[in-house]
């Protein structure tokens, strides 16, 4: 059953800790190998059965429409000199029942006003949110597929989870929860970038939801709140009031690709798995480390 129609993209931040590689180009196009963050993040919204992706977008995230869009000239140009195998790389960029709504964010107010302005799109339903930065590599199944899962079974919000290291939990939403089974549990209390040291919890939220409709409801009231944005983690905290919330610790690994060194290690792990360069990069780096 495929039942999260609809994924939120938010894609309006500002890349500044990869300046200038992102000063004209949105940070969730750098690529990892051969294809940018954005479609990591879409690909996986698909394969979890989303068939509406609607993008968050801010200024100058021109290129993330164009990149979803159909390139008429390049198609030409790839065709006329016959390169076919290319040509159908950039023609299945999304599969033609996958739909891509843009809706601009005009003022950067955080996560929860981000999501806040995809409801005209997604109404009554629930759906998911992806950040793009958070790039998962999950063996079988993705992610959010393994979400989607946990969200039929329950019919309740879902919250992707990592343990991170204590002396980082300043960085993220942390949970604290109570176990149902390996990984997932009920969650009691959610708070964003907690000093470190204020918690005893390490379950951290990363950039994966499923949310039920009844968010926007607290989206639309919560005041700023840390790092004085409107804070998609607040909500969650009210809505955790009124509904149960679940967080799932999914199978796979996460790079935090919105920051340098967990950019840099990504691209290391997904280019030794890429069919193409794998056994001459694995050579390349026993040869050049060893
Ligand atoms: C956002 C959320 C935070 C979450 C994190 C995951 O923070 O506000 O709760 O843990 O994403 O990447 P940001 O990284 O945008 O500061």
């Amino acid at each position: 059953m495929k039942s999260i129609k609809k994924a939120v993209f938010p894609v309006a931040g500002l890349g500044t800790r990869f300046l200038p590689a992102t000063k004209a180009n949105p940070k969730e196009m750098l690529p990892i190998v051969d294809k940018p963050l954005i479609q990591y993040a879409a690909e996986e919204a698909v394969a979890s059965g989303a068939e509406v992706l609607i993008f968050i977008v801010g200024r100058s995230k021109r290129a993330i429409a164009d990149h979803f869009d159909k390139a008429v000239e390049l198609e030409i140009g790839l065709e006329a000199s016959g390169k076919q195998q290319l040509l159908e790389i950039v023609r299945e960029i999304l599969p033609p029942h996958v739909a891509c709504v843009y809706i601009r964010q005009s003022e950067a107010l955080g996560l929860g006003h981000a999501v806040l302005c995809a409801r005209p799109v997604v109404g009554n339903d629930p759906f998911a949110v992806v950040l793009a930065d958070d790039l998962i590599n999950a063996s079988e199944q993705g992610c959010l597929a393994q979400m989607v899962d946990v969200y039929n079974e329950h019919q309740r919000s879902v919250l992707g989870i990592e343990r991170v290291p204590h002396e980082t939990v300043n960085r993220y939403g942390i949970v604290d929860s109570i176990p149902i089974n390996e990984r997932l549990s009920t969650i009691n209390s959610i708070v964003e970038k907690p000093a470190v040291g204020t918690v005893s919890s390490n379950a951290a939220v990363v950039g994966r939801y499923i949310l039920t409709p009844k968010i926007f409801e607290f989206l639309e009231k919560i005041e700023r709140g840390a790092g004085n944005e409107i804070q998609l983690t607040d909500a969650i905290a009210k809505l955790l009031e009124s509904e149960s919330v679940f967080a799932y610790e999914f199978a796979g690994k996460r790079f935090d690709c919105g920051n340098k060194l967990g950019y840099l290690k990504a691209t290391v792990e997904f280019a030794l798995q890429h069919p193409e360069v794998k056994k001459e990069f694995k050579a390349y780096l026993e040869n050049t480390f060893s």
